[in-house]
């Protein structure tokens, strides 16, 4: 059955490697057959949540930005994928401020169930991703019809392009046809 997938791809960087797995993803979910939307939040405006509680009640933002759409197409996808480029050993600032301002989803009727998480650093070790995962999960356990699914992580990537022709591209492709 074809799924609705959402990619939300957070570094700013022109070339980027975390977006080059969300490419690889979404190319193979598209093979797959199935009805991807990758979003890019480098030419996003995105306020902080002001943490106002107001959308617990009105299910929307009471700011006004690129955000309400993002989140209302995050609202009605099966599948979610999140890339981003490590930070401080957690998740960008770009992504974290997109995932507070989908708080009106946290009393709603959403549909997505499984997530992704895409990300790549500069440093390859086990625990360069540890924050990242964490980050991500403790967003997932907020909305208990979803699961964090899988994680594809390349490491030793620091300059943009860096990721090219490196065999993760092809472990996210096929993840994508998987899903
Ligand atoms: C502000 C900042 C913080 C970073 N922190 C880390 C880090 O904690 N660990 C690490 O391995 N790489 C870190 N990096 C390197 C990036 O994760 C790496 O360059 C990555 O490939 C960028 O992905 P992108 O091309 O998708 O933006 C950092 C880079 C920046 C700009």
């Amino acid at each position: 059955m074809s799924k609705r997938v959402v990619i939300i791809s957070s570094s700013l960087r022109k070339n980027s490697n975390s977006e080059a797995l969300a490419s690889a993803f979404g190319q193979g979910a598209k093979i797959a057959g199935h009805d991807v939307e990758q979003i890019t939040l480098r030419d996003k405006v995105l306020g902080f949540c002001v943490g106002c509680f107001t959308c617990q009640k009105t299910f929307k933002c009471v700011i006004d930005d690129d955000a309400n759409d993002i989140v209302g197409k995050m609202k009605q996808a099966d599948v979610l994928v999140f890339a981003t480029p490590v930070y401080y050993y957690g998740m960008c600032g770009q992504l974290k401020t997109l995932l507070d301002r989908a708080n009106p989803l946290f009393p709603s009727d959403y549909r997505f169930r499984d997530v992704y998480l895409l990300a790549t650093a500069a440093e390859d070790e086990e625990s360069t991703v540890a924050g990242t995962r964490t980050g991500i999960q403790g967003w997932i356990d907020c909305f208990e019809k979803a699961q964090l699914k899988d994680i594809i992580f390349c490491g030793g990537v620091t300059e943009v392009g860096e990721i090219a022709g490196n065999a993760v591209l092809e472990t996210a492709l096929t993840a994508g046809k998987n899903i």
